[in-house]
Protein backbone atom coordinates (compact mmCIF):
# COMPACT_ATOMS: atom_id res chain seq x y z
CA UNK A 1 0.00 0.00 0.00
CA UNK A 2 0.93 3.37 -0.87
CA UNK A 3 0.10 6.36 1.59
CA UNK A 4 0.35 10.04 -0.07
CA UNK A 5 0.06 12.68 2.66
CA UNK A 6 -1.58 15.50 1.36
CA UNK A 7 -1.20 19.46 3.17
CA UNK A 8 -5.53 19.94 3.30
CA UNK A 9 -8.65 18.60 1.42
CA UNK A 10 -7.46 20.77 -1.44
CA UNK A 11 -4.34 19.26 -1.39
CA UNK A 12 -5.68 15.62 -1.57
CA UNK A 13 -8.34 16.48 -4.46
CA UNK A 14 -5.57 17.33 -6.85
CA UNK A 15 -3.25 14.64 -5.85
CA UNK A 16 -6.06 11.99 -6.19
CA UNK A 17 -7.24 13.93 -9.26
CA UNK A 18 -3.62 13.54 -10.91
CA UNK A 19 -3.71 9.80 -10.21
CA UNK A 20 -7.20 9.25 -12.14
CA UNK A 21 -5.74 11.81 -14.93
CA UNK A 22 -2.42 9.85 -15.67
CA UNK A 23 -5.09 6.54 -16.04
CA UNK A 24 -6.77 8.17 -18.54
CA UNK A 25 -3.31 9.86 -20.27
CA UNK A 26 -1.95 6.23 -20.25
CA UNK A 27 -4.90 4.32 -21.40
CA UNK A 28 -7.95 6.61 -23.21
CA UNK A 29 -10.61 3.88 -23.00
CA UNK A 30 -9.71 2.84 -19.36
CA UNK A 31 -12.53 1.38 -17.43
CA UNK A 32 -13.21 3.94 -14.12
CA UNK A 33 -14.85 3.03 -11.10
CA UNK A 34 -16.09 6.36 -9.70
CA UNK A 35 -17.78 6.88 -6.01
CA UNK A 36 -20.18 9.16 -4.47
CA UNK A 37 -19.71 11.17 -1.11
CA UNK A 38 -18.27 14.55 -0.37
CA UNK A 39 -14.79 13.82 0.20
CA UNK A 40 -14.58 12.89 -3.77
CA UNK A 41 -16.39 16.22 -4.63
CA UNK A 42 -12.86 18.39 -5.15
CA UNK A 43 -11.09 15.61 -7.04
CA UNK A 44 -13.74 15.62 -9.47
CA UNK A 45 -13.78 19.45 -9.93
CA UNK A 46 -10.20 19.15 -10.86
CA UNK A 47 -10.78 16.81 -13.68
CA UNK A 48 -13.16 18.94 -14.73
CA UNK A 49 -10.83 21.82 -14.80
CA UNK A 50 -8.03 19.89 -15.99
CA UNK A 51 -10.79 18.81 -19.20
CA UNK A 52 -11.68 22.37 -19.68
CA UNK A 53 -7.78 23.38 -20.20
CA UNK A 54 -7.67 20.40 -22.97
CA UNK A 55 -5.64 18.39 -20.77
CA UNK A 56 -7.81 15.14 -20.73
CA UNK A 57 -10.28 13.56 -23.02
CA UNK A 58 -12.57 11.13 -21.48
CA UNK A 59 -14.18 10.41 -25.01
CA UNK A 60 -13.35 6.91 -24.68
CA UNK A 61 -13.54 6.17 -21.04
CA UNK A 62 -15.94 4.12 -19.57
CA UNK A 63 -17.33 4.21 -16.08
CA UNK A 64 -19.28 2.07 -13.10
CA UNK A 65 -20.09 3.41 -10.22
CA UNK A 66 -19.66 2.06 -6.71
CA UNK A 67 -23.72 2.44 -5.82
CA UNK A 68 -27.20 3.45 -5.77
CA UNK A 69 -29.59 4.30 -2.93
CA UNK A 70 -32.79 2.18 -4.05
CA UNK A 71 -36.17 3.54 -4.89
CA UNK A 72 -34.48 7.55 -5.30
CA UNK A 73 -35.81 8.24 -9.09
CA UNK A 74 -32.72 9.55 -11.56
CA UNK A 75 -33.69 12.88 -11.07
CA UNK A 76 -33.65 13.39 -7.71
CA UNK A 77 -30.65 15.56 -6.27
CA UNK A 78 -29.40 12.70 -3.54
CA UNK A 79 -29.61 9.63 -6.14
CA UNK A 80 -26.49 9.05 -7.07
CA UNK A 81 -27.10 9.35 -10.88
CA UNK A 82 -27.88 12.71 -10.28
CA UNK A 83 -24.58 13.42 -8.48
CA UNK A 84 -22.32 11.48 -10.92
CA UNK A 85 -23.91 14.17 -13.59
CA UNK A 86 -24.06 17.16 -11.40
CA UNK A 87 -20.14 17.18 -10.59
CA UNK A 88 -18.78 14.79 -13.50
CA UNK A 89 -20.34 13.54 -16.26
CA UNK A 90 -22.17 16.82 -17.67
CA UNK A 91 -18.75 18.90 -17.24
CA UNK A 92 -17.03 16.74 -19.57
CA UNK A 93 -16.94 14.58 -22.98
CA UNK A 94 -17.67 11.55 -21.77
CA UNK A 95 -20.37 9.51 -23.90
CA UNK A 96 -23.20 9.19 -21.19
CA UNK A 97 -23.63 5.43 -22.81
CA UNK A 98 -20.58 4.50 -21.38
CA UNK A 99 -21.37 5.41 -17.64
CA UNK A 100 -23.26 2.64 -15.44
CA UNK A 101 -24.02 2.85 -12.07
CA UNK A 102 -26.84 0.17 -10.46
CA UNK A 103 -30.15 1.26 -11.60
CA UNK A 104 -31.90 2.17 -7.82
CA UNK A 105 -35.40 2.67 -9.64
CA UNK A 106 -35.47 -0.91 -10.30
CA UNK A 107 -38.17 -2.49 -7.16
CA UNK A 108 -37.00 -6.17 -7.59
CA UNK A 109 -33.80 -6.49 -5.94
CA UNK A 110 -32.37 -9.32 -7.31
CA UNK A 111 -32.79 -8.19 -11.09
CA UNK A 112 -30.88 -5.00 -10.11
CA UNK A 113 -27.94 -6.64 -8.85
CA UNK A 114 -28.13 -9.38 -11.76
CA UNK A 115 -27.93 -6.43 -14.41
CA UNK A 116 -25.25 -4.85 -12.80
CA UNK A 117 -23.17 -7.59 -12.38
CA UNK A 118 -23.67 -9.14 -15.59
CA UNK A 119 -21.87 -5.18 -16.52
CA UNK A 120 -19.27 -5.17 -14.08
CA UNK A 121 -18.82 -8.79 -15.27
CA UNK A 122 -17.91 -7.46 -19.36
CA UNK A 123 -15.89 -4.79 -17.91
CA UNK A 124 -13.50 -7.40 -15.89
CA UNK A 125 -12.79 -5.41 -12.89
CA UNK A 126 -11.93 -1.33 -13.26
CA UNK A 127 -8.80 -0.10 -14.53
CA UNK A 128 -8.67 2.10 -11.42
CA UNK A 129 -11.06 2.36 -8.75
CA UNK A 130 -11.65 5.42 -6.56
CA UNK A 131 -13.29 4.99 -3.03
CA UNK A 132 -14.24 6.65 -0.12
CA UNK A 133 -14.54 5.72 3.60
CA UNK A 134 -17.48 5.76 6.09
CA UNK A 135 -17.01 6.24 9.30
CA UNK A 136 -17.96 2.54 10.43
CA UNK A 137 -15.43 1.72 7.75
CA UNK A 138 -17.95 1.05 4.78
CA UNK A 139 -16.64 0.89 1.01
CA UNK A 140 -19.34 1.59 -1.58
CA UNK A 141 -22.37 0.75 1.09
CA UNK A 142 -20.49 -2.94 2.36
CA UNK A 143 -21.56 -1.82 5.50
CA UNK A 144 -19.71 -4.25 8.72
CA UNK A 145 -21.31 -7.95 8.87
CA UNK A 146 -19.99 -11.21 9.37
CA UNK A 147 -19.17 -12.25 5.94
CA UNK A 148 -17.90 -9.69 3.06
CA UNK A 149 -20.36 -10.06 0.14
CA UNK A 150 -18.85 -10.54 -2.69
CA UNK A 151 -20.89 -9.30 -5.90
CA UNK A 152 -23.28 -6.82 -6.24
CA UNK A 153 -26.51 -6.81 -3.58
CA UNK A 154 -29.32 -5.00 -1.72
CA UNK A 155 -28.15 -3.50 1.64
CA UNK A 156 -30.28 -2.28 4.50
CA UNK A 157 -28.01 0.82 5.48
CA UNK A 158 -27.13 1.03 8.84
CA UNK A 159 -28.41 3.57 11.28
CA UNK A 160 -25.22 5.46 11.21
CA UNK A 161 -25.08 5.46 8.33
CA UNK A 162 -28.14 7.10 7.50
CA UNK A 163 -27.30 8.93 10.22
CA UNK A 164 -24.21 10.52 8.71
CA UNK A 165 -26.19 10.59 4.85
CA UNK A 166 -28.90 12.84 6.51
CA UNK A 167 -26.93 15.92 6.20
CA UNK A 168 -27.77 15.92 2.24
CA UNK A 169 -31.51 15.34 2.61
CA UNK A 170 -34.33 17.15 4.68
CA UNK A 171 -35.02 14.56 6.81
CA UNK A 172 -33.89 11.29 8.57
CA UNK A 173 -37.38 9.73 6.94
CA UNK A 174 -36.17 10.79 3.43
CA UNK A 175 -32.41 9.01 3.34
CA UNK A 176 -33.13 5.66 1.83
CA UNK A 177 -32.98 2.82 3.92
CA UNK A 178 -31.74 0.91 1.32
CA UNK A 179 -29.18 0.80 -1.56
CA UNK A 180 -27.30 -1.14 -4.48
CA UNK A 181 -23.52 -1.51 -3.58
CA UNK A 182 -20.87 -3.68 -5.38
CA UNK A 183 -19.86 -5.83 -3.14
CA UNK A 184 -16.32 -6.48 -2.10
CA UNK A 185 -15.34 -8.71 -5.07
CA UNK A 186 -16.13 -6.19 -7.58
CA UNK A 187 -14.08 -3.59 -5.64
CA UNK A 188 -11.38 -6.14 -5.15
CA UNK A 189 -11.19 -6.92 -9.17
CA UNK A 190 -9.68 -3.53 -10.41
CA UNK A 191 -6.07 -3.28 -11.16
CA UNK A 192 -5.86 -0.30 -8.97
CA UNK A 193 -7.89 1.04 -6.04
CA UNK A 194 -6.94 4.73 -5.17
CA UNK A 195 -9.26 5.86 -1.54
CA UNK A 196 -8.90 9.53 -0.46
CA UNK A 197 -9.99 10.44 2.97
CA UNK A 198 -9.86 13.54 5.11
CA UNK A 199 -10.30 15.31 8.10
CA UNK A 200 -9.93 14.36 11.71
CA UNK A 201 -13.50 12.35 12.04
CA UNK A 202 -11.82 9.51 9.28
CA UNK A 203 -8.42 9.27 11.68
CA UNK A 204 -9.55 6.53 13.42
CA UNK A 205 -11.25 4.35 10.81
CA UNK A 206 -8.40 5.12 8.72
CA UNK A 207 -5.93 3.92 10.65
CA UNK A 208 -8.00 0.99 12.03
CA UNK A 209 -8.94 -0.32 8.19
CA UNK A 210 -5.38 0.08 6.90
CA UNK A 211 -3.56 -1.16 10.16
CA UNK A 212 -6.04 -2.90 12.40
CA UNK A 213 -6.98 -6.54 11.61
CA UNK A 214 -8.35 -7.77 8.12
CA UNK A 215 -12.07 -8.32 8.82
CA UNK A 216 -15.70 -7.93 7.65
CA UNK A 217 -16.35 -5.73 10.36
CA UNK A 218 -14.08 -2.99 8.83
CA UNK A 219 -15.02 -3.72 5.05
CA UNK A 220 -12.21 -1.19 4.07
CA UNK A 221 -9.93 -3.08 6.31
CA UNK A 222 -9.69 -5.90 2.93
CA UNK A 223 -7.79 -3.32 1.33
CA UNK A 224 -5.05 -4.44 2.90
CA UNK A 225 -4.64 -7.76 0.38
CA UNK A 226 -5.20 -5.85 -2.43
CA UNK A 227 -1.97 -5.66 -4.26
CA UNK A 228 -2.33 -1.92 -5.28
CA UNK A 229 -3.97 0.27 -3.36
CA UNK A 230 -3.24 4.20 -2.94
CA UNK A 231 -4.13 6.01 -0.08
CA UNK A 232 -4.53 9.80 -0.92
CA UNK A 233 -5.15 11.42 2.96
CA UNK A 234 -4.85 14.47 4.41
CA UNK A 235 -3.02 15.39 7.76
CA UNK A 236 -6.23 15.03 9.69
CA UNK A 237 -7.38 12.02 8.61
CA UNK A 238 -3.50 10.44 8.55
CA UNK A 239 -2.92 12.34 11.96
CA UNK A 240 -3.33 8.88 13.90
CA UNK A 241 -1.45 6.80 11.80
CA UNK A 242 2.26 6.97 11.93
CA UNK A 243 4.38 7.41 9.31
C1 LIG B 1 -21.48 7.16 1.52
C2 LIG B 1 -21.11 6.44 0.19
C3 LIG B 1 -19.66 6.01 0.18
C4 LIG B 1 -18.81 7.14 0.72
C5 LIG B 1 -19.09 7.31 2.18
C6 LIG B 1 -18.35 8.47 2.82
O1 LIG B 1 -22.45 6.54 2.26
N1 LIG B 1 -21.93 5.35 -0.17
O2 LIG B 1 -19.29 5.67 -1.15
O3 LIG B 1 -17.44 6.82 0.57
O4 LIG B 1 -20.47 7.38 2.46
O5 LIG B 1 -18.91 9.69 2.46
P1 LIG B 1 -18.19 11.06 2.65
O6 LIG B 1 -17.13 11.13 1.60
O7 LIG B 1 -19.26 12.08 2.44
O8 LIG B 1 -17.62 11.08 4.03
Amino acid sequence: MRIIKAKDYADMSKKAAAIIAAQITMKPDCVLGLATGSTPEGLYAELVKMYEAGELDFSNVQSVNLDEYKGLPRDNDQSYYYFMNHHLFSHVNIDKANTNLPDGTIEDSEEACAQYNAILDSFGGADIQLLGIGHNGHIGFNEPADTFELLTHCVDLQESTIKANQRFFASYDDVPKQAYTMGIKNIMDAKMVLLVANGEGKADIVKEAFFGPVTPQVPASILQLHKNVVLVADEAALSKVEL
